[in-house]
């Protein structure tokens, strides 16, 4: 399991095991972590899993694809951090993540 921690945009902290192979959207939602919508179930097709990656996993994440980068242009407040959650492998070597939810899921 990984130890995912997503942090809401109040502050409210959510330290959650993740199956390796899931998605770190999916962790969110098996864990009933709120803030993340998801309406596309995984699809990069919605943007409604915007995060910010902690800037200390920003490598370790990779960069988004062309696809979801495309996306990332429906979401709201983008920054150089954003990603679109369904979009992140979850595996051993994410095991201390940290991702920020944004205010809002447009
Ligand atoms: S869940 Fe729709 S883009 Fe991630």
């Amino acid at each position: 399991m990984a130890s995912i921690t997503y942090i809401e945009h109040d502050g409210t902290e959510h330290v959650v095991d993740v199956k390796p192979g899931l998605s770190v959207m999916e962790g969110a939602i098996r864990n009933n972590v709120p803030g993340i919508d998801a309406d596309c179930g995984g699809a990069c097709a919605c943007a409604t899993c915007h995060v910010y990656v902690d800037e200390a996993w920003r490598e370790a994440t990779g960069k988004p694809s062309a696809m979801e980068e495309s996306m990332l242009d429906f979401a709201e407040e983008v920054e150089p951090n954003s990603r679109l959650s369904c979009q992140i492998r979850v595996s051993d070597a994410l095991s201390g993540l940290v991702v920020r939810l944004p205010q809002n899921q447009h």
